[in-house]
């Protein structure tokens, strides 16, 4: 979801420059992006599991790239599995469009707890750890220590770097993290007094289009220095909180902060807090904006001068409460836990997932498996933990409930690979996925569509439909389906409120939930939605139709798996309904003049090539029939005609990879009959859109869906129509890779002798037998077995001419 907040960039980069002076200035000079390969992964005095799939992750790919919809958008953290908390250096305020650590920059001031999820998203509740030594620095602008970035080591797991103090000497800063919990250890070395100062509230873009529009989110900070120094509070502040129809009134992210020296004869010397640039020594609490607080230790006594001092800092995080958030990290990170513990089990916890995949092949190369194995780590961050001892924060009904919760789903970005890649590697995690949806559902009226703490109604569709579709058809379970069905089923039946008078345009603030904005106008009647109502109208239009296919898919999986005694069963009914409708929208579009997909108006007309396309345009949206492309080849002329189109796509230089509209279009080639030609655009796309550097993700990573694509393409099959189980043949990038699938007794093992070499398919087998057509199915595989690829260095007629039907749909119509 490359997604330019238009009007407002550029203003934007302004107000960061004058919050955070300095890091932009030095920005300029921007170091080339380079390969990562030689930097230490962990401190050798680390006694950790061997795990050669964790030691590929490098958490700075993906960091990068020429401009916030170029980049990746990932931070450096190190924080275990859909972990509630991402830590990670700050080395400028992180906003919409601008994460916290930026490797072009020279100077880190502080170490951060974010909640931002991806790029275009708003931080929320974050607290951030600012060391320093000597005088207490009141401002950030003031705390920020020159790094080099020789001095990193950057690891799933572990970061630490070398920071210039300001008064003299160095303070060595190292960072790991649990779901809930951060872990820092400073080491100062000839620095003046230490000091930990940790801001609760800072100057805030909160939410509004208008990014000069400064806000000034009030908090909370309280010392407390009885047997142990702790400073505790909460913020506030949430970036997106105007945007989407909760206002979560209550919301905050509550900290504990535990400061252990961990040098002999080192202790507190003062305290106090900091508001607006104010020191306010002795001072216990205060509540307010621009608010921080500070605890100062003392050199270590004369006879052991010149020592190093040592400081731990344990940060229990908390969307409930500050008590909530001490339980955390007593529970998390118990006294007297050593960083290096925590940095072993967050590595026990990478490894855990990452070594549930091998990969031998002697010829590929270290970037490959880099890309390969940090793609893996992306694909396991989001959504994250949001609930806390079996409870959580809802901000949709501002309420504390029981259950389990997660946040930060980039639904429109992740239905279409991360998905069906987190069914596949974790499906441990899916029932708790799907509950908290159905939670929001019950608490707010609506499935997610994009949800940050609570719905934003960022990009369009109502893709919750296709993720619970999905993981019912795939066998599923540990959830409510019933509720499920209701609330996919009211999805696609109720209009968002006043749908003919609101466009629903992007980030439109003050607006209720988007959901399906255009159902009544006129969508449900004549299959489009129409382009002088609606905003997106185009890409509304195609992703309702898709839509509207899992819910008829869905409707068709229960009407089998749950007889009725009605007759006809009522789910066959809805499934046949939902068919038409799909089937209608989605070549409501298609402009037989022109060739291509076009925006309509309320009155039937046209509305020009340009008009209603949301992060994509004619070219990628032509080919967003997932769900029948074999009807698109057919409307387009044909199997050659829609080859050569293809070709025209690609050639022309239409094929936009950084944007998720254009993620499964190489891989129609193939069910066109025409397989070679994806296995080349795929590898191409792998090499020129994917590298080890930071700069080497050419898109956002949204949550996990640049990476999920590169994980299907190196195994050799992508979920092209991901809700109806279905995947479509690609070329694989590894001789051999195992996967142990937590769900089945046997793995799946995939081969492709000599695949480095050549990258053409001559033949398939899936367990001993030959495909007839390039596709796969989930059943197939979801319980292991042997997938065989026999390699070739030309290009081969693989099934040329065997257009592929696909399997689930030719059942699934000849039954209803
Ligand atoms: C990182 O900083 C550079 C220089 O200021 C900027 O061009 C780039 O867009 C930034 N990247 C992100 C992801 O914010
Ligand atoms: C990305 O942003 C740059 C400006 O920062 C713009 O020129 C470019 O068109 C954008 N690309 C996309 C795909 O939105
Ligand atoms: C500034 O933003 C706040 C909330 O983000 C909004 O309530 C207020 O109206 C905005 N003020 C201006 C002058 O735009
Ligand atoms: C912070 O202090 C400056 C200088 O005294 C003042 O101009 C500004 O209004 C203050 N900001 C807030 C948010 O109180
Ligand atoms: C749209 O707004 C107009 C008034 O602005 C109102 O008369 C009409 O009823 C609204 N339409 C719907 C469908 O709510
Ligand atoms: C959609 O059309 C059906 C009839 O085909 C009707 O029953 C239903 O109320 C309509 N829904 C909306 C949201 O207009
Ligand atoms: C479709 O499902 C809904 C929700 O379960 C149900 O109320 C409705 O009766 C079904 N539709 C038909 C045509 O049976
Ligand atoms: C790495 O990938 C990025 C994004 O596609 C690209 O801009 C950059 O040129 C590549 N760098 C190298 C060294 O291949």
């Amino acid at each position: 979801m490359p997604k330019l907040w238009m009007r407002t960039l550029s203003t934007l980069s302004l107000v960061v420059a004058i919050i955070s002076a300095s890091s932009i200035l030095f920005s300029s000079l921007a170091p080339t992006a380079r390969a990562i390969s030689t930097r230490p992964r962990l401190p050798p005095e680390f006694s950790v599991p061997p795990s050669q799939a964790v030691d590929y992750v490098d958490p700075l790919i993906g960091n990068g790239g020429d401009s916030p919809n170029g980049s990746g958008g990932m931070i450096p953290s190190t924080s275990p599995p859909f972990a509630m908390t991402r830590w990670t250096p700050a080395t400028r305020r992180n906003y919409v469009s601008v994460t916290p650590y930026n490797y072009t920059d020279d100077a880190i001031y502080g170490f951060q707890g974010t909640h931002q999820p991806a790029i275009w998203m708003g931080e929320s509740g974050q607290v951030t750890v600012i060391p320093g030594a000597g005088e207490v620095r009141t401002g950030w602008e003031e705390s920020g220590m020159k790094f080099s970035h020789a001095t990193e080591v950057v690891s799933a797991s572990y970061y630490s770097a070398v920071l210039e103090a300001l008064e003299g000497g160095s303070i060595i800063a190292e960072q790991s993290s649990t779901s809930r919990v951060g872990h820092l250890r400073f080491t100062f070395k000839s620095t003046s007094t230490p000091y930990i100062l940790v801001e609760a509230t800072r100057p805030s873009v909160m939410g509004s289009a208008d990014p000069t529009n400064v806000t000034y989110p009030s908090g909370s900070v309280s010392i407390s220095t009885d047997s142990v120094v702790e400073i505790s509070g909460y913020n506030p502040e949430r970036q997106d909180f105007i945007i989407g129809p909760n206002p979560a009134p209550s919301f905050a992210g509550y900290f504990c902060v535990r400061i252990t020296p961990l040098t002999r004869g080192v202790s507190l010397s003062s305290f106090g807090t900091i508001q607006n640039g104010t020191n306010f020594p002795n001072e216990r609490t205060r509540n307010g904006g621009l608010l921080s607080a500070y605890a100062s230790f003392s050199s270590p006594p004369s006879q052991l001068l010149g020592e190093d001092v040592v400081l731990d800092v344990r940060i229990g995080v908390s969307f409930i409460s500050v008590e909530q958030a001490r339980a955390n990290l007593d529970k998390e990170i118990p006294d007297g836990t050593s960083l290096e513990t925590t940095a072993e089990e967050c590595r026990r916890a990478w490894a855990e997932k990452l070594d549930r995949i091998r990969i031998e092949d002697e010829g590929a190369s270290e970037l490959q498996k880099r890309v390969f194995w940090t793609g893996v780590f992306h694909t396991l961050q989001y959504p994250y933990e949001q609930d806390e001892d079996g409870r959580y924060y809802s901000g949709y009904d501002d309420a504390i409930h029981e259950g389990q919760s997660y946040t930060g789903y980039s639904i429109w970005d992740t239905y279409r690979a991360e998905w069906a890649w987190q069914i596949l590697l974790a499906p441990e995690r899916i029932p708790g996925m799907v509950q908290s949806m159905l939670q929001d559902y019950v608490e707010g009226g609506w499935l997610p569509m994009w949800k940050n703490i609570v719905e934003t109604n960022i990009m369009v569709g109502t893709h919750a439909d296709s993720l619970i579709a999905e993981a019912v058809i795939k066998g599923i379970t540990g959830f409510d389906l019933g509720l499920a069905y209701e609330a996919v089923y009211k999805d696609a039946t109720v209009p968002p409120y006043d749908d003919w008078n609101i466009s629903y345009y992007d980030r439109e603030e003050n607006v209720g939930y988007e959901v399906r904005a255009g159902l009544s106008s006129v969508y449900n009647t004549s299959g489009y939605v129409a382009n002088d109502i609606h905003s997106e109208s185009g890409s509304r239009t195609l992703d309702y139709a898709y839509d509207d296919y899992a819910l008829s898919l869905l409707s068709a999986h229960l009407a089998k798996s749950q007889p009725s005694s009605a007759s006809p069963n009522p789910y066959s009914l809805n499934a046949s309904h939902f068919l038409t409708r799909s089937k209608l929208a989605s070549f409501s579009l298609f402009n037989d003049a022109t060739g291509f997909m076009e925006a309509r108006n309320a009155d039937g007309s046209w509305a020009g090539p340009d008009e209603g396309w949301t992060e994509g345009d004619k070219w990628a949206y032509t080919f967003d029939i997932v769900q029948d492309v074999e009807g698109l080849i057919e409307r387009v002329g044909g199997k050659e005609k829609f080859v050569m189109f293809l070709d025209e796509h690609f050639d022309g230089g239409h094929n936009d990879h950084t944007n998720e509209p254009s993620h499964h279009i190489p891989y129609l080639y193939a069910l066109a009959g025409s397989a070679s030609k994806t296995q080349e655009r795929v590898r191409e796309i792998a090499f020129s859109d994917y590298n080890d550097t930071v700069n080497g993700l050419s898109g956002n990573e949204d949550c996990g869906q640049m990476s999920a694509w590169y994980i299907f393409s190196a195994l050799g099959f992508y979920p092209v129509n991901p809700v109806s189980g279905e995947y479509v043949i690609g070329s694989p990038l590894f001789e051999k890779i195992t996967i142990d699938l937590p769900a089945s007794s046997k793995p799946l093992v995939i081969t492709a002798a000599g695949t480095q070499s050549k990258p053409y398919v001559k033949s398939v087998t899936l367990n001993g037998m030959s495909l007839t057509k390039p596709i796969i199915k989930h059943e197939d595989i979801a319980h292991g077995g042997e997938l065989v690829f026999e390699m070739s260095g030309e290009p081969e007629e693989w099934l040329a001419g065997n257009v592929a039907t696909v399997e689930e749909q030719v059942t699934f119509h000849e039954e209803l």
